[in-house]
């Protein structure tokens, strides 16, 4: 199994889960063009049928953003593009005075194997903190306390991120499927 993404953090997600299961997973670091959609379901399609029209097989990608409930939704599929512009801070901002803080984060996890693409996602509600903490992690992982918790994602080692995230629910569902078929 390979994975296909440019982003660190996410292949350390990745590897430390996979790991624990016994099935290595190769890191393919490589950026390819993300096309712009409504649903990160929609953007995953296009990604595996960019990669397979390539050549590649027997890999994964994954789509992730986060969605604010004051913000109708936004960031959502345009998670990246905020992250690099505006930032946390410009979140923080946006979300300044609000009280209603309620967010989620959504992982799609795209999977071609056989000839055939599969499709994997995650969800996981929480909050908008007032402040970045933590130094764990990546992305927007300082400003999201996850629910039922007290500390954000970047407070959290990744074998904890891993047992409660968007991602590590995608994966759980992913390691289902791929334990079906080895049966
Ligand atoms: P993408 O999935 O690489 O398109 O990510 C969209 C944006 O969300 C990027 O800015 C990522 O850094 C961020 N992001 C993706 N997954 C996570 C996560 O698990 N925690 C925090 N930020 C994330």
């Amino acid at each position: 199994m390979k994975i296909i993404t440019s982003n660190p953090g996410k292949y350390e997600e990745y590897h430390k889960f996979f790991e624990k299961m016994g099935l290595p997973i190769e890191w393919i670091r490589m950026k390819y063009p993300e096309l712009q959609a409504d649903t990160t379901e929609e953007v995953v399609i296009e990604s595996l049928n960019y990669l397979i029209s390539k050549g590649y097989r027997d890999f994964i990608v994954d789509d992730s953003g986060i969605f604010i409930d004051a913000l109708n939704g936004f960031p959502g599929v345009y998670s990246s593009y905020v992250y690099k512009t505006i930032g946390l801070g410009g979140i923080l901002k946006l979300l300044d005075g609000e009280k209603n803080r309620g967010a989620k984060f959504v992982t799609v996890i795209g999977l071609e194997l056989e000839g055939n693409t599969h499709l994997f996602v995650g969800e996981v509600r929480g909050t908008i903190n007032f402040k970045p903490q933590g130094e764990n992690g990546f992305g927007y992982d300082p400003i999201f306390i996850p629910e039922g918790h007290s500390r954000t994602f970047a407070e959290m080692s990744i074998e904890e991120k891993n047992s409660i995230s968007h991602r590590g629910r995608a994966m759980n569902k992913l390691k289902e499927f791929l334990i079906k078929k080895m049966i």
